[in-house]
């Protein structure tokens, strides 16, 4: 075998191997359905609440604005995925992965004064931490957002 064969069976076998990694780290960030909540749950007078907000396009664009750009200090989408299924951005770490939205089976049982709790306190030894510039009204504008992933 002369050294560009054995060059180039290397790189093949580095891509196959590669190609082996990215499988499998796809696979752990695979979507989970229905999910393992690690949150706690939000005393009773939160769970009663039923958000005040109409849910129309107006309420959806501005909270789109902030889960997918303007939330301080990072916007949701870094943990939670663009499209709200818990696959977030690779370079960020979440620990455990963040609330996939679009499982109806995990996100029906879950009222919205749930959801604006934790949004507003974070949920405690988890990565959500609490979202203290935001105002109540964008909060209720994001329990719209996020339930509209899983429709
Ligand atoms: C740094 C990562 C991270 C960011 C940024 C983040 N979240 Fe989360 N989120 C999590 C994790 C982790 C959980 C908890 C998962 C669990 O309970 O197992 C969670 C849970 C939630 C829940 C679940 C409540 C429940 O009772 O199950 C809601 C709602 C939520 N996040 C909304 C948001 C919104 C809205 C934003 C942006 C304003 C946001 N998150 C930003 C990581 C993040």
């Amino acid at each position: 075998m002369d050294i560009s064969k054995k060059m180039t069976s290397k790189v093949i076998g580095l891509i196959l191997f590669s190609t082996l990694l990215m499988g499998l780290s796809t696979l752990s960030f695979a979507e989970e359905c229905p999910q393992t909540r690690k949150t706690p749950t939000a005393p009773k007078e939160f769970l009663n609440m039923q958000n005040p907000l109409p849910n129309n396009d107006k309420n959806l664009k501005s909270a789109e604005n902030l889960f997918q750009e303007k939330a301080k200090p990072i916007a949701c989408k870094f943990c939670h995925g663009v499209k709200g299924n818990g696959e977030g951005d690779p370079d960020f770490e979440s620990t455990p992965s963040a609330r996939n939205f679009t499982c109806a089976t995990t996100m029906d049982k879950l009222p919205d004064g749930q959801l604006f709790w934790i949004i507003r306190n974070g949920s405690k030894n988890t990565s959500m931490f609490a979202f203290s510039d935001l105002s109540d009204q964008q909060i209720w504008q994001l329990v719209h957002y996020i339930r509209a992933f899983g429709k």
